[in-house]
């Protein structure tokens, strides 16, 4: 993929993203509203991926038909929001594999420190995607890239359902090479590190916790 970012202005997907932001949706809609988005970000983040032809008979006639060129996928969710892009990922890329990041941040210095890291094997090989719904000061995105860059893979996108300016700048300074694919680029951040207008805390709205 060429540019850095690409908001994904879909009617389908916009319609779905305001009914999630709305503070009255309940959890369970909104899971099943992030996992139906997920599908359009999917479609959306793979477009460039590579092709060949294979020769195939149908019922017809012998053709070369388009298929995927064989480069291996992995998809890394960042905990826990992430998993909640998982499936609907999974759904358009069955075979894919599945690695987590998870982090938290240290009230004293801010910065992200991880506490889990499970990748797939042969990261080298694959293209990596790495799924967090929200892009709010791009640390922990970054640090997650960091493990997956470190692993050996060397092509990375980055899938979120909503980002901030400041994410979006973040991740351009620290890894200009990952793409990212976002519903839409909110306002800013609020002192909190929260997207406004946003739509919450994802996690929370997702499992109803607090
Ligand atoms: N994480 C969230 O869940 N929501 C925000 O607004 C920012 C970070």
């Amino acid at each position: 993929m060429s540019d850095h970012l690409t908001i994904v202005d879909h009617p389908l997907v916009q319609h779905k993203l305001t009914l999630m932001r709305d503070k009255t949706t309940p959890s369970a809609v909104f899971r099943q509203l992030l996992h139906e988005i997920s599908h359009f970000l999917t479609y959306e983040i793979t477009r460039d991926l590579p092709m060949t032809t294979k020769t195939i008979e149908t019922p017809m006639a012998e053709m070369e038909a388009p298929t995927l060129k064989g480069k291996k996928l992995a998809l890394i969710s960042i905990l826990r929001a992430g998993n909640g892009m998982l499936d609907g990922v999974l759904d358009c890329i069955p075979l894919a594999r599945v690695g987590f990041v998870g982090l938290y941040r240290d009230e004293a210095t801010l910065k992200p420190v991880q506490y889990y890291c499970k990748l797939p094997e042969g990261m080298n090989d694959r293209v990596a995607i790495v799924v967090d719904p929200m892009l709010a000061t791009g640390n922990s995105s970054a640090a997650a890239i960091d493990l997956v860059k470190a692993a050996g893979c060397t092509d990375i996108r980055f899938m979120c359902l909503l980002a901030a300016p400041e994410g979006v700048a973040r991740m351009q300074e620290a890894h200009p090479d990952v793409p990212i694919v976002t519903a839409a680029l909110d306002e800013r951040l609020n002192d909190k590190g929260y997207i406004v207008p946003g739509l919450g805390d994802a996690g929370d709205r997702m499992f109803g916790t607090k």
